[in-house]
């Protein structure tokens, strides 16, 4: 398992998301993220309801877990997500995300989380304004700043996000030095530069990285390497 502290010692940390890998073969995608130089892995959960698509559950992340070292980010994109984080960490997560949108009881939620032993993140859709984190700044591992509206991978980067990142950017540094800002939907090769100059620490990245001829090589160009 990794440990927090190293986490924010590496610089760029490059996340691709597993929505991308073949479900038929997810155990061999998920053990050659490690090989292929990525830092954690994003795990897109999606219950229909809250997004217009279903992934998978605690299981697909239970059976996962032995086969890989990387650091587990779970993002949840589902309604109700406190009646289901403390699972989610038993299942393996080390990062579990949910929605501003989707819960009512956010400090509840992000409570339950960390009293499991995970580190917590809160997600913001594009539409919704960043200063709405501010509350819960001094509990937050992790800033989730979507740029793209969340449910499926392959979507393009919504300009106007570049600002976004910079104003989280701008919060986590003055409230929240615990932190990471982290930036999903729509990252390439060609954009990570700006999205990384805007502040972000770390990269999620689906179809950038596995839909790429080699994959070794699109991590390392996300990167700046
Ligand atoms: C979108 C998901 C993303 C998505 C990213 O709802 O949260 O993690 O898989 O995929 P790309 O990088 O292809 O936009
Ligand atoms: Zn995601």
């Amino acid at each position: 398992m990794a440990v927090w502290y190293n986490i924010l010692m590496s610089k760029r940390i490059i996340a691709p998301s597993i929505l991308s890998a073949n479900f038929a073969d997810m155990g061999s995608d998920v053990k050659s993220l490690s090989a292929i130089g990525a830092d954690w892995v994003h795990i897109d959960v999606m219950d229909g309801v809250f997004v217009p698509n279903l992934t998978f559950g605690f299981k697909m992340i239970k059976d996962i877990r032995p086969l890989s070292d990387l650091f587990f980010d779970a993002h949840l994109m589902i309604t109700n997500p406190k009646r289901y984080v403390k699972r989610f960490v038993e299942s393996g997560a080390e990062l579990v995300s949910f929605h501003y949108e989707a819960e009512e009881e956010i400090d509840e939620t992000l409570d339950i989380i960390l009293g499991a032993g995970a580190k917590c993140g809160l997600a913001i859709n594009p539409d919704t304004d960043v200063d709405v984190i501010i509350p819960y700044l001094p509990k937050l591992d992790l800033i989730l700043i979507m740029s793209v509206f969340p449910g499926f991978g392959g979507q393009k980067f919504i300009e106007g996000s570049l600002e976004r990142i910079s104003r989280a950017r701008e919060l986590r540094d003055k409230y929240a030095p615990q932190a990471v800002v982290e930036v999903d939907g729509g990252v390439t090769v060609d954009n990570a530069k700006s999205i990384f100059a805007a502040g972000a620490d770390v990269l999620v990245a689906g179809n950038a990285v596995f839909g790429a001829a080699d994959r070794r090589a699109a991590v390392k160009l996300i990167r700046g390497e």
